[in-house]
């Protein structure tokens, strides 16, 4: 897939939860190209006294409407949060590889925080191929769990949250229905979300001998491959860009003992 940069026209920013906007945005002229979910775009950001881009995964597309999930963490996400209908967006996409479509068995998708921007895109793509996906969605309370709809209409939801506010309590890795997955009906566990969640799902798909691909979001600059800014040892012990090599990778290639 061919990357291209264009302006998208703003046509919804809307805030969901307690620190996150919802963008949807069209191409101003022309069309969107092919995305796969997993793939990312870089976001050109205005005022943010930096000219670098920010890495934003894609969280849905239909038609040539493309959304992005942005939570605000700093200046380069407050002016994209503060983007208004009509606004122009610049934007470099796709990047990046994307998730591997398994359309045996049930997949397992687990997200944590923001991380789970790219799953809604991936629970859609599988229920087109007809898998019925399960989420699970963790967050440290109530209001930091978002677009929880959206994802009720793709599949099933579970959710815990570390302060029992909604679902279960506790992290993703401890909830009760976990019992019920494992390696002969569960497919494949698809994970993004902090570095210690991913980690601890990686070990936990290892355990049960569930294939596993997590979505790194390690900082980055050029996110084309050039600035080597991004780069992360895997477990064959060499450095591999994050932003051509994945962000996703299957957890046998990453380093998950420590
Ligand atoms: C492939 C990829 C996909 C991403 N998808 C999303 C997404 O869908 N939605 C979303 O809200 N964010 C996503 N991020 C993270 C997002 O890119 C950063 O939060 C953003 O670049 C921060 O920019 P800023 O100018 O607001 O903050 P800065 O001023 O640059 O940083 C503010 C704070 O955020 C931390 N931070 C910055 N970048 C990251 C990062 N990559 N991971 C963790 N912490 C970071 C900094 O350490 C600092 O504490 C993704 C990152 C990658 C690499
Ligand atoms: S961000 Fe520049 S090489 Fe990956």
């Amino acid at each position: 897939m061919k990357k291209q940069i264009m302006d998208l026209r703003v046509t919804l920013s809307e805030r969901v939860g307690a620190q996150c906007t919802l963008l949807k945005a069209k191409p101003v002229e022309g069309h969107l190209p092919e995305c796969k979910p997993g793939q990312f775009a870089q976001l050109r950001v205005d005022d943010s006294g930096t000219f670098l881009r920010r890495p934003i995964s894609i969280h849905d597309v239909e038609g040539d409407e493309i959304s992005f999930l942005v939570q605000e963490v700093g200046k380069g996400t407050h002016w994209l949060c503060s983007l208004k209908e009509g606004d122009i967006l610049n934007v470099v996409l796709p990047l990046g590889n994307g998730f591997t479509i398994k359309t045996q068995g049930t997949p397992l998708l687990i997200g944590g925080g923001v991380g789970v921007a790219p799953l809604l895109f991936l629970g859609k793509r599988l229920k087109e191929q007809g898998v019925k996906p399960t989420f699970l969605l963790g967050a440290r309370t109530k209001a930091q769990l978002v677009r929880l709809d959206a994802f009720r209409e793709v599949g099933e939801v579970l959710i815990t949250t570390e302060d029992g506010s909604e679902g279960e309590r506790g992290f993703v890795t401890q909830h009760s229905q976990l019992s019920m997955f494992n390696g002969r009906q569960c497919s494949i566990v698809y994970t993004c979300g902090p570095m210690p969640m991913m980690k601890a799902v990686a070990k936990m798909a290892r355990e049960k001998g569930i294939e596993c691909e997590a979505s790194l979001e390690n900082r980055m600059a050029c996110g084309v491959g050039a600035c080597l800014c991004c780069v992360e040892e895997l477990a064959d012990g060499h450095n591999h860009c994050v932003c051509t090599d994945g962000p996703v990778f299957s957890t046998a290639e990453l380093k998950i003992d420590n």
